[in-house]
């Protein structure tokens, strides 16, 4: 099989891990007799400065022409988030209907938690990804005075609803048939009453789940308690995007999280970027764990339908850390990007 993919570093260690994965990717697909076709975009804070636009106006329908999009990261200082961020990654998410953000949060054998005891950590966030708080819908009025007044509604709805939490369904259903909701229903939050009543008549189709709801706030405690309770979670936007950083913080870190935009039906490409930002702070320094970026290719490949590739992709990752030698910073090693790379890559060989 050959696959197109849309490859955008984007920004900061973006430009560090993308390369780093193709590399990896290429001796997979050399290995398991695939073939991957490259497109590069450098759309980017870079490209912002150069054109005073995030991307082209053709962007999307050129991304759309590939099988996936493989992204570093989107956002520097220097351009405002609410522009890169409404100016390139937003809109891909929307634009291919990406209505579901999974984002394993696994502990791989070697990987010290900073928890005491840890117990068996593997579940999967699965976040909505299109609606709910990130709207925009709202702005601000009377600037500058003292009436200056900010509204950003947050939109949920049945259809956008129903269908992340189906997949969440169906999804724990193939794995230990557990799912938690993240809700702040306590009477507050019109949005999340509605999201409980949702997942309350879904639950229905789905009776051999066990499911329970957790208040944002309480979630949160237990995933730093009792991260093992975990199967699958689901949770809107906003609280997804909250709980897939805390979750890898007690599996090693950021360094480490994967994660996949996925459009279910497969009308549109799926994107693939790990959890991580462009972390500016070590940006351009050959020291980013790059663990991450491996770990959403390995989610590329499943997707594409590469199996066998991305068996061997997550067996070498774990080889790699059970191993410990060849490790980042933030994971207590002193390896460089590059050396996380060939180590990577020497194992693959061997197999
Ligand atoms: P960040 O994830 O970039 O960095 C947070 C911390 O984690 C930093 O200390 C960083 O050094 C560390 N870190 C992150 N990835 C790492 C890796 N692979 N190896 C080692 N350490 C790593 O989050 P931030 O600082 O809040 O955001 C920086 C910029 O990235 C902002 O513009 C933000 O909007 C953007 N951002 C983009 C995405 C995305 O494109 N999906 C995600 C998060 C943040
Ligand atoms: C993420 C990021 C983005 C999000 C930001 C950069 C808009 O934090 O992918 O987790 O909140 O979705
Ligand atoms: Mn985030």
């Amino acid at each position: 099989m050959k696959y197109k993919l849309a490859v955008i570093p984007g920004d900061g260690i973006g430009n560090e891990v993308i390369p780093a994965s193709l590399e990896v990717l290429n001796s997979l697909s050399a290995k398991c007799g695939f073939e991957l076709e490259y497109q590069h975009f450098d759309y980017s804070c870079e490209y912002y400065r150069k054109t005073g636009k995030m991307m082209p106006e053709d962007g999307i329908d050129r991304l759309g022409q590939s099988d996936a999009i493989f992204l570093g990261a989107v956002g520097y200082p220097g351009v405002p988030d609410h522009i890169s961020l409404w100016g390139l990654l937003i809109p891909i998410r929307r634009a291919f209907h990406q209505y579901v953000n999974i984002r394993p949060v696994r502990l791989l054998k070697g990987i010290e938690s900073p928890l005491r005891s840890p117990g068996e950590i593997d579940f999967i966030i699965v976040r909505e990804n299109n609606e709910g708080e990130y709207s925009n819908v709202g702005g601000r009025i009377h600037e500058g005075t003292p009436f200056e007044t900010v509204v950003q509604e947050s939109i949920f709805t049945r259809m956008g609803v129903d269908r992340v939490m189906n997949y969440a369904f169906t999804l724990a259903e193939k794995r230990r048939k557990k799912i938690a909701s993240a809700t702040k229903s306590n009477g507050i939050i019109h949005t999340m009453t509605y999201w409980d009543e949702r997942f309350e008549a879904l639950s229905m189709n789905f009776p051999e789940i066990e499911k329970s709801k957790f208040h944002i706030d309480i979630l949160c405690a237990q995933f730093v308690q009792h991260p093992d309770w975990f199967d699958v979670v689901v949770a809107s936007n906003l609280f997804g995007d909250i709980l897939s950083d805390l979750g890898p913080a007690v599996v090693g870190g950021l360094g480490i999280a994967p994660g996949a935009n996925i459009n279910p039906e497969k009308e549109f490409p799926s994107m693939f970027e790990p959890v991580h930002g462009s972390a500016p702070d070590i940006a351009g320094k050959n020291t980013a764990n790059p663990i991450a970026a491996f770990w959403t290719a390995q989610m590329m490949l499943e997707h594409l339908g590469e199996k066998e590739a991305a068996d061997m992709l997550m067996g070498t990752i774990e080889s790699l850390t059970a191993e410990g030698k060849v490790l980042t910073r933030d994971l207590g090693g002193t390896a460089s990007t590059s050396d996380v790379t060939k180590e990577i890559l020497r194992l693959i060989s061997k197999q």
